[in-house]
C-alpha cells in the first residue's frame, strides 16, 4: 500500500478531524502529532508497523525507545496473555513484583534494591524525592537543555533559547507558563560536559544541593556520551558534600546490560529507569543504593518517602518487562550495539554520498542526525532557530523518510530493536541518500 503522507482523504486524516472534536489537538501526547496531522497506527510486528491506511514502515523510533524487542514479541505477548486472564491488577502484592525486582537487580551491583512506578517522569520525581529524603536538602542540580519527563523541577530550562538562558551563567527557566518561581529557586542549571564551569556553579550552592541529576548520555545534547572529566567533578562534589549523584536512565538503560553508568562505569546513588523495563507496557523504576532506598521503607513506619500507586507494579507490566529483560541478556545488547555502530557508519556514507554537511552521533543502539558541521557537545552547541538549515533539511528528511517507508523522530533520533538486520540499516541508509539528494534540489544546496 502507497498512501503518501499527509494526504487529506487519508483514513489518518478523517481520524485526526474527528479527534479534534474531543481533545485539544486531537491527542493526548504531543509527540504523536506530525503536522497537518496525527498518523494513526494499526498494528505493529517485528520492526515494522502499520498505519490505518495499510503503509507499511520499518519503526525507527520504537515508542520512543520503548520496544526494545520490536513489536508484538512472541514470549511477551504469550506471558501477557497469561496473566491477563489470571488478574490485571489488585490491592494484594503480587510474585511478578518479585520477580521483575531480581530480574533488574541481578543486571548491575549498582542496583541493590528497586521501586517500581508507572512511567519514568513519575520514577524520576520520586528519585529526586528520595534523594531530598535521604540527605534533608531542597535543591536539585541538574543540566540545561536535557529531558527528564514532566515533573516540574526535571522540566527546568528543559528548552531555553538565547534570549533567556542567561548572558553569562546558566538561567533556570521554567518549561510550563506559571511555574512558581520557588521551583526555579530549587534548581540549579548545569553545563553538560563542562567540567571546570559544573564544578564552579556547584560549589557557589555548596550544602543546600541533595542531588546532581544527570543522564549519561542525553539525546537533546547529541546523543554525547558524559565525559570522564565531567563524571569526574561530579564524583569529586558527591565525595566533598555528601550530595548525591542520581542518573537518569529511561532511555539509556539499553545501552548496556546494566545501562549507561556500565558502559561509562561510572557509579550513582540512585538510577531511574523505563521504558524497556516494561516490555511496551507502562512502567518506572527507582533503584540503587540499599541505605538510600531505605527512605522508601515503610515495613518500619511511616517512611520519609511514603511511595504508592494505583496501578504500581500491576503484574501486566511486571510479567512483561521480566520476560523482555531475560530476553535482551548480554548478548543481545552486544549485537544491537554492534548493529547501531554498522548504522551510524552506513548512514555517514550515505550523507557523504550525497553530498551533505551532517554528523551522525549516538551510542550503542541510538543515533542522531545533525546537519551541521559546527561541533557538537551540549545543548547550547546543539541548540538552533527554527530558520537554520538543520531544522530545514531534518524537518524536510522526515516527510521524506515517511514516504520511503521508514519511521524516525521528527527531531532526528532513531534507535534498533533486536528483530532488525543489517539489511534494514541498508534500507534506512539508503532511503536517507534519496530523500537528501531530493532536498538538496529542493532547498538548492
Ligand atoms: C531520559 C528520559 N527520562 C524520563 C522520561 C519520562 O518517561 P515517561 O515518558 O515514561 O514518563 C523520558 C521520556 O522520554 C526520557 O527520555
Amino acid at each position: 500500500m502507497n498512501v503518501a503522507f499527509p494526504d487529506p482523504s487519508s483514513q489518518s486524516a478523517r481520524l485526526h478531524e474527528r479527534a479534534c472534536k474531543v481533545m485539544p489537538g486531537g491527542n493526548t501526547r504531543n509527540q504523536t502529532f506530525v503536522p497537518p496531522h496525527h498518523l494513526y497506527a494499526s498494528y505493529g510486528d517485528g520492526c515494522r508497523i502499520w498505519d490505518v491506511d495499510g503503509v507499511e514502515r520499518i519503526d525507527f523510533v520504537n515508542n520512543y525507545t520503548v520496544t526494545i524487542l520490536g513489536h508484538s514479541p512472541a514470549p511477551v505477548v504469550s506471558a501477557v496473555r497469561d496473566q491477563i486472564g489470571k488478574l490485571t491488577c489488585s490491592v494484594m502484592a503480587t510474585e511478578a513484583e518479585i520477580e521483575l525486582a531480581e530480574t533488574i537487580c541481578a543486571r548491575s551491583p549498582n542496583f541493590e534494591q528497586i521501586r517500581f512506578m508507572n512511567t519514568g517522569s513519575e520514577a524520576v520525581m520520586q528519585m529526586i524525592k528520595a534523594a531530598r529524603a535521604y540527605t534533608n536538602r531542597p535543591k536539585i542540580a541538574k543540566c540545561e537543555g536535557v529531558y527528564h519527563g514532566s515533573y516540574d523541577y526535571a522540566e527546568v530550562s528543559l528548552d531555553p533559547d538565547p534570549q533567556n538562558w542567561g548572558r553569562t551563567g546558566y538561567q533556570s527557566v521554567g518549561f510550563s507558563r506559571g511555574v512558581p518561581d520557588s521551583v526555579l529557586d530549587d534548581v540549579v542549571v548545569l553545563p553538560f560536559n563542562h567540567a571546570d564551569a559544573t564544578r564552579e556553579i556547584l560549589e557557589r550552592h555548596d550544602g543546600n544541593i541533595a542531588a546532581v541529576l544527570i543522564d549519561l548520555v542525553p539525546s537533546r545534547c547529541a546523543g554525547l556520551p558524559a565525559s570522564p572529566a565531567f563524571l569526574k567533578v561530579l564524583d569529586d562534589y558527591r565525595s566533598a558534600t555528601d550530595t548525591l549523584v542520581i542518573c537518569d536512565e529511561v532511555v539509556s538503560f539499553r545501552m548496556d546490560y546494566g545501562g549507561a553508568q556500565t558502559m561509562l562505569g561510572f557509579k550513582p546513588d540512585l538510577s531511574s529507569l523505563g521504558k524497556i523495563i516494561g516490555g511496551g507496557l507502562p512502567i518506572g523504576a527507582v533503584t540503587g543504593r540499599a541505605e538510600v532506598m531505605d527512605v522508601f521503607d515503610s515495613a518500619k513506619g511511616r517512611a520519609p518517602v511514603p511511595q504508592s500507586g494505583t496501578f504500581t507494579a500491576n503484574p501486566l507490566s511486571m510479567v512483561a518487562g521480566a520476560v523482555t529483560m531475560k530476553n535482551f541478556d548480554a548478548s543481545a545488547v552486544a549485537r544491537l550495539n554492534a548493529l547501531g555502530d554498522y548504522g551510524r557508519a552506513r548512514l555517514r556514507r550515505a550523507l557523504d554520498d550525497a553530498g551533505i554537511v551532517a554528523q551522525v552521533t549516538g551510542e550503542a543502539s541510538m543515533m542522531l542526525l545533525n546537519f551541521t558541521d559546527e561541533p557538537l557537545s551540549d545543548y547550547r552547541s546543539v541548540f538552533r532557530e527554527t530558520t537554520d538549515r538543520h531544522h530545514q533539511v531534518m524537518n524536510r528528511l522526515f516527510y521524506a523518510l515517511l514516504n520511503r517507508g521508514i519511521l524516525i523522530s521528527n527531531w532526528g533520533l532513531a534507535c534498533l530493536s533486536t528483530p532488525m538486520e543489517q539489511d534494514d540499516l541498508d534500507k534506512f541508509a539508503q532511503a536517507v541518500h534519496d530523500s537528501i539528494a531530493e532536498i538538496k534540489l529542493e532547498l538548492g544546496l
